[in-house]
């Protein structure tokens, strides 16, 4: 047997015993690389007369064809044997943290959510929660609405049965009557959370965002609130002044009440905040009514406070400039890259809110 001869049965039995692709791929440059077997082989062609030569180059020749059919063979049939092991040993652990988790964004409501309790914590107010689904007593009753107060109809209510006993909450409110009678006073709360009301254009939507405030003490006094809701909205909108007044308004929960306009401007197309002789409602806010303080089991001799309900999703269509409240629920993927908040950037009182 020639050197050749031995030399590529040698290389047939590598490649049989080859274990996995990579292995293969080294015996093939040994075959067909530069210096590999077959074109070393051809090389010595050279050194040899013409008939030797057509012989030879043919054997070189067969011997190439058969040695590339198996390596095809070998190679391939790895491969598919490597992809099965993958796939039955592969898992993927929906627990682990996502890799590259700077791709997720923050919806312009949680972020605006974290905003404002961070303000109200960073001045004594801790986060309260209360259930959706209400029932008439917590979200009326309760708050010292009586039974044909124009307020249920102008809340629009999503009853849940035909009773008329459960419903989607209107406000985030009742969490005022259920947090108190939960603890003992003073109480300094405020309250995020999802509000129904069945309304639907620009401007409103069927499910809205709310942030209920309460702070009951002994002497506490609308001072405190037009103090408090101040610092709040300068904070909020990150400006040193902002014009802002107290309307009067009625509540039935609230003993006087209020509503608070913001000031503002357009200029080329854009609204400017704080400033201008524009207003714009975004709160509703009062005294406590002592009903409300009674029914949650608050002594009205003793105890006075107020409270407020903030609109979420206008304060944030104001500061982040989008102006139709309809495409925050829409789920667009787009709108929310463009829109969204870096996960990272959690807001902050000193480090900035919204930079
Ligand atoms: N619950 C009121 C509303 O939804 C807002 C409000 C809250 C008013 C607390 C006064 C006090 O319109």
């Amino acid at each position: 047997m020639s050197d050749f001869e031995k030399l590529k049965n040698q290389l047939i039995n590598k490649l049989t015993e080859a274990k996995n692709s990579k292995e293969v791929d080294l015996i093939r440059t040994e075959i067909f690389g530069k210096n590999g077997l077959i074109n070393s082989e051809f090389k010595k062609l050279g050194s040899l007369s013409p008939d030797e030569k057509k012989n030879v180059a043919s054997k070189i020749n067969n011997a190439k064809q058969e040695l590339t059919k198996l390596f095809n063979k070998k190679l391939s049939s790895l491969e598919n044997f490597e992809i099965d092991e993958r796939v039955k040993n592969e898992k993927d652990d929906v627990t682990l943290p996502e890799k590259d988790f700077r791709i997720g964004k923050i919806h312009p409501v949680s972020q605006v959510i974290d905003e404002i309790s961070s303000i109200f914590s960073e001045i004594g107010f801790s986060v309260e929660e209360g259930p959706d689904i209400e029932t008439e007593y917590y979200n009326f009753t309760a708050l010292n609405t009586p039974e044909n107060h124009p307020a249920k109809d102008m809340h629009d209510t999503f009853y849940l049965e035909e009773n008329m006993k459960t419903l989607l909450r209107t406000h985030t409110s009742p969490v005022q009557v259920r947090t108190m009678l939960n603890g003992k006073p003073p109480f300094k709360i405020i309250a995020p959370g999802r509000t129904y009301r069945s309304d639907s254009d620009q401007t409103h939507t069927p499910m809205f965002h709310q942030l209920e405030g309460l702070h009951i003490d002994k002497n506490i006094t609308m001072g405190h609130l037009k103090g408090c809701l101040n610092y709040f909205i300068k904070e909020f909108f990150e400006l040193e002044k902002i014009k802002m007044r107290f309307r009067p308004s009625h509540f039935p929960f609230t003993e006087p009440s209020a509503e608070v306009d913001i000031g503002y401007r357009i200029e080329n197309n854009k609204i400017i905040i704080g400033e201008g002789d524009k207003w714009l409602e975004i709160l509703g806010c009062g005294m406590v009514h002592p009903n409300v303080l009674k029914n949650s089991k608050v002594d009205p001799n003793k105890f006075q406070g107020f409270a407020f309900g903030i609109g979420i999703d206008r304060l944030a269509m104001l500061k982040y400039g989008i102006n139709d409240l309809r495409s925050f629920f829409e789920s667009d993927y787009r709108w929310l890259n463009y829109y969204g908040f870096d996960p990272l950037d959690v807001p902050t009182n000193y480090r900035g809110l919204s930079k």
